[in-house]
């Protein structure tokens, strides 16, 4: 990627193409308020916490391009002053509980840098919440109107539930249908939570004000969801041996610091009670704990008489795409070699056989023979009979983002499925004629004098 040098502070930084002040002050090292901007959106500039000078004037650093050469102040004492009163005015319509106890959030994080106490924030409170949402829980008192959730909603997310509403001092955060949140086209995704820099949105309980950008360093391991097959990047906050929160990583190379329902909010079931912890064993006809050890050697009784009655293949095994790679790894190791037969499967043979036998066909991989990446490089995206907005919503999201950003979208699925709400094109072939379909698609492609000759001499076979 091209780009260029800055100087911030006095101190020359090299910054890509493109960037604000904002990410070459933080590429210089220098920390600056920021309560309205986070690298996931489109920027707004409406709080002024971010502000420096740059070419002689008072900017937002967020929403300034920077330009080479250019010399970017943070430390004045006129500019510190600026961002401290900025940051000061936001917090004095706050009530006191909103800094009382510390808090992990962002907030809280800015004003203990800027030395500013729980006693700046003075205003009276009483304007209520929403706790009608299982996962997701509104305090207005704690809202500054930065419409950082709102923007995740639409930007990121895709889903547009959520509109600042009231006006001046009053405006506050609304779920879009002016109802209670749960009535709302909230997904659950979990992306407003994650942005909201006072808390005014979190999730309740012990995650309560943790985000992935502000979350205890220790007790957190980086995880992948094992929900579906996109790969999200997690990490998993513990305390004292428990799980506290699951949170997206910003890194994550698929989801870029998003995640949905299931892998942010469905972790509730290590500890339900009616989840299995022991073997049980069924002794006439019922089902009764047991311990591992006679549980195993049970098991490992009847595949041997299987074996001695029936040879190898009288065993056969059925694998989950709900377990990791290596335990697959293992299960069909154990067919294989100890038990020496080849009957090994696995559920996904039930939806993907099909389609692994067409891809092997085509591309000679039964994978996806690009990145996700890809998106965001795509100017039309055709989407055949998919339905990733409920199957795989973090990339539903990131399909419907290049949609929104002016991609034409092409759906082929005799189904209504979400993408199609937003399609230029919905085609609903019969079940049954997606062959007649394609063929429709090559041919119009061969007659009309479509298709990039060169590209297919030198690439494709067949
Ligand atoms: S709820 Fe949080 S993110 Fe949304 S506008 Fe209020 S302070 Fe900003
Ligand atoms: S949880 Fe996700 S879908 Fe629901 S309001 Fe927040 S950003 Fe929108
Ligand atoms: S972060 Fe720049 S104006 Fe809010």
């Amino acid at each position: 990627m091209n780009g260029f040098m800055i100087e911030v502070d006095g101190t020359g930084v090299a910054v890509p193409d493109g960037s604000s002040l904002l990410t070459a002050v933080r590429a210089a090292g220098v920390e600056l308020p920021s309560l309205c901007s986070d690298d996931r959106l489109s920027p707004a500039g409406s709080c002024r916490t971010c502000l420096v000078r740059a070419g002689g004037r008072i900017v937002a650093a967020c929403v300034t391009p920077a330009s080479s050469g250019m010399r970017v102040d943070t430390g004045s004492d006129d500019v510190v002053r600026l961002r401290r009163d900025a940051v000061e005015v936001i917090v004095s319509a706050l009530p006191p509980r909103a800094l009382a106890d510390g808090g992990p959030g962002e907030l809280a994080h800015v004003c203990r840098s800027l030395g500013i106490g729980p006693e700046a924030a003075q205003g009276a409170g009483g304007r209520g919440g929403d706790d009608s949402h299982p996962y997701v829980h509104l305090d207005r008192d704690l809202c500054i109107a930065c419409g950082r959730c709102v923007r995740m909603c639409s930007e990121v997310q895709g889903t547009f539930a959520l509109t600042l509403a009231g006006r001046g001092g009053d405006t506050v955060v609304a779920p879009g249908t002016g109802g209670p949140w749960i009535e709302s086209d909230c997904v659950a995704c979990g992306g407003c939570v994650d942005t909201c820099p006072t808390g005014a949105i979190s999730q309740p309980g012990p995650a309560r004000g943790l985000t992935s950008a502000f979350h205890p360093a220790e007790g957190r391991t980086r995880t992948t969801c094992g929900y579906c097959g996109v790969g999200c990047a997690l990490d998993v906050v513990t305390r004292d041996g428990d799980v506290t929160a699951v949170l997206p990583a910003r890194d994550g190379p698929v989801n870029r610091g998003h995640a949905c329902v299931k892998g942010r909010f469905s972790h509730g079931f290590r500890t339900s009670p009616e989840r299995l912890t022991r073997p049980l064993l069924r002794r006439d006809g019922v089902l009764e704990p047991a311990g591992w050890d006679e549980a195993l050697a049970h098991v490992a009784r009847g595949l041997r008489a299987a074996v001695d009655a029936g040879g190898p293949d009288a065993v056969a095994a059925i694998s989950s795409a709900r377990a990791t790679n290596e335990e697959n790894y293992l299960v069909q190791k154990f067919m294989r070699v100890v038990i020496g037969t080849n009957n090994v499967d696995n559920c996904s043979r039930l939806c993907h056989s099909p389609s692994a036998a067409g891809l092997t066909a085509s591309f000679g991989l039964s994978g996806g023979t690009d990145t996700f990446d890809d998106v965001e490089r795509a100017d039309c995206l055709l989407v055949v009979g998919a339905n990733p907005v409920e199957a795989h919503p973090v990339v539903g999201a990131r399909l419907l983002r290049q949609v929104l950003r002016g991609a034409r979208l092409v759906v082929a699925d005799p189904r209504a499925v979400g993408l199609a709400l937003h399609a230029d094109v919905h085609l609903r072939p019969r079940p049954g004629t997606n062959v007649a379909l394609f063929h429709g698609l090559a041919h119009v492609l061969l007659t009309e004098g479509l298709t990039d000759e060169e590209f297919l001499r030198e690439r494709a076979t067949g």
